[in-house]
């Protein structure tokens, strides 16, 4: 698997020290609030499983799958939910935890989704963004990594579904997708 990337860009040891800051940041801000923690399928479950063990306050925890990418990797602009949150979201202070930002229409759609349904608050945790590529303009309230414009794959970012659980982030090598 390791054969496959051209370049470790975060090890894991960095990945996991930036995420418990997170954490402990997060901590502090919502403090009191008791969250909506919304994990973004399929690739936020890793950071999500490692941000809320860093978060030392009561919170409570849902799941969303939106595709935009189908084996891919470019976007297609289209934006589907696949599955929906089980929880209200009417009146509660919402967190959502992204894997990485690319054009952002992912998640203009999803904070348009969540304040429809009159959430108290939106708010956005994303551990990568390749800010180089958006086509709209949105900025996440807390970013752990700002990435340059390549394919990256690991720690729940996948290629055609593999790589998700390498512990690292890292630039593919293109002769794995161009053939
Ligand atoms: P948009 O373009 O809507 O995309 O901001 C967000 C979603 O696209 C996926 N994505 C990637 N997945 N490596 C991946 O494995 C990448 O470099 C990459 N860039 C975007 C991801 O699912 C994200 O939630
Ligand atoms: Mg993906």
């Amino acid at each position: 698997m390791l054969n496959d990337i051209e370049e470790v860009l975060y090890d894991a040891e960095q990945i996991q020290r930036k995420v418990r800051e997170l954490g402990e940041q997060l901590s502090r801000d919502f403090n009191g609030r008791n969250p909506l923690v919304i994990c973004v399928l399929k690739g936020a479950f890793i950071f999500m499983a490692d941000l809320v063990k860093s978060m030392s306050i009561p919170l409570e925890l849902d799941f969303m799958a939106v595709s935009s990418y189908g084996v891919s990797t470019k976007s297609s602009g289209v934006v589907k939910i696949v599955k929906d949150l089980d929880t209200p979201v009417e009146g509660r202070d919402v967190l959502i935890v992204e894997d990485i930002i690319d054009s952002g229409l992912t998640l203009s759609y999803l904070i348009d989704v969540l304040e429809r349904r009159n959430a108290k608050s939106v708010t956005v945790a994303t551990l990568f963004d390749k800010p180089a590529r958006r086509t709209v303009e949105l900025e996440a309230d807390y970013t752990g990594f700002t990435l340059p414009d390549a394919f990256v794959v690991g720690y729940g970012l996948d290629y055609a579904e593999k790589y998700r659980n390498l512990p690292l982030i890292g630039i593919l090598k293109p002769e794995v997708y161009i053939k």
